[in-house]
């Protein structure tokens, strides 16, 4: 892309995010087990026999400031349990948010479970909020949606409601603008429990730079950067990174392949990193003993560790 088509996707004053829940689930031994049953890492997750019990989700708020000062809200995903999630809701004030318009939109990165099966707690509040999801979404997903197709993990036994909004699907492997300065970009790729893409988001800062916003980063965090600096940035390193980055999601610890994956991030330059969510604590251990600028949180409501910015806890790009 040339220095104009990147400078047409915009530009905002700042981005601030709190993530409302990171912990996709509580055991992961038991998250384990659940995904070796049922056919294995590559068969479907509507048709495996999860504990509900284990639940939770991954769920982030966003809010932008443009430069003419407007601000905007949206989510980030929806999280795994709808009533661990509606707790969250509840304490972050979400609910009150969602209730009152203020939320503009649910931005679903992708179909796992963590971050989508939580949908009845988003809906409840306001039906009709537009989804935007990426292409690849399975007919399973959709029904789901629709509230034709409970989650497996449901303990509600009253009917679902049903989403009456717009479901936007955002095109593959071009930048999308949500608001000046805000892009969305879907990435093609097949993923872990049988699902397929991931969308990311990108936020041209003035005078900043620019930040990668992932939710579960299936991609992989170099392909997300990598695509930030042809596509996205007008600089040679990048700003701030913030979400789940899949590099260590259930390991105690870090392979060859996921520490070459983390020396690599070096060369993106970024002074604010806010992983967390599948990043898995022992890398960002490592980042920290690499001297990365990691946001630290403060191990609050439930959070995986204070070394990782945690449920309630904020980060402001500007
Ligand atoms: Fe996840
Ligand atoms: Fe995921």
């Amino acid at each position: 892309m040339t220095r104009e088509d990147k400078d047409s996707l915009g530009i905002c004053r700042s981005v601030t995010i709190t993530c409302i829940s990171e912990v996709g689930w509580h055991d992961t031994d038991r998250m384990l087990a659940d995904i070796k049953g049922g056919g294995g890492p590559d068969a479907s997750q509507w048709d495996k026999p999860w504990q509900a019990n284990n639940a939770a989700g991954s769920t982030s708020l966003i809010e932008i400031e443009l430069p003419d000062g407007s601000r905007h809200k949206f989510l980030l995903d929806c999280g795994w349990d709808e009533v661990y999630i509606q707790r969250r809701f509840e304490e972050t004030g979400v609910d009150g948010m969602l209730a009152r318009g203020e939320i503009e939109f649910l931005f679903l990165s992708h179909e796992h479970l963590d971050h989508l099966w939580g949908l009845q707690a988003v809906l409840r509040h306001c039906p009709d909020l537009p989804l935007r999801v990426p292409p690849g979404f399975s007919e399973k997903a959709l029904a789901f949606i629709r509230g034709e197709r409970p989650a497996p993990t449901r303990t509600d036994t009253t009917p679902p409601i049903r989403h009456t909004g717009p479901v936007l699907t955002t095109p593959p492997d071009t930048p999308t603008v949500l608001y000046p300065g805000c892009v969305a970009v879907a990435f093609d790729l097949p993923i872990l429990l049988g699902i397929r893409g991931e969308q990311s988001l990108y936020f041209r800062i003035q005078d900043k730079g620019t930040v990668c916003v992932t939710g579960c980063c299936h991609q992989t965090v170099t392909s997300l950067a990598d695509y930030a600096l042809t596509h996205i940035a007008t600089e040679s390193t990048l700003y701030g990174l913030y979400g789940g980055l899949h590099i260590a999601p259930f390991g105690p610890s870090l392979s060859e392949e996921q520490e070459r994956m983390i020396a690599d991030m070096q060369r993106f330059g970024f002074r604010k990193i806010a992983a967390n969510h599948c990043t898995g604590v022992p890398a960002i251990e490592r980042m920290i003993a690499l001297g990365y600028p990691v946001v630290p949180g403060s191990g609050r409501h439930g959070s995986s560790s204070p070394l990782m910015l945690g449920n309630g806890d904020r980060v402001v790009f500007d």
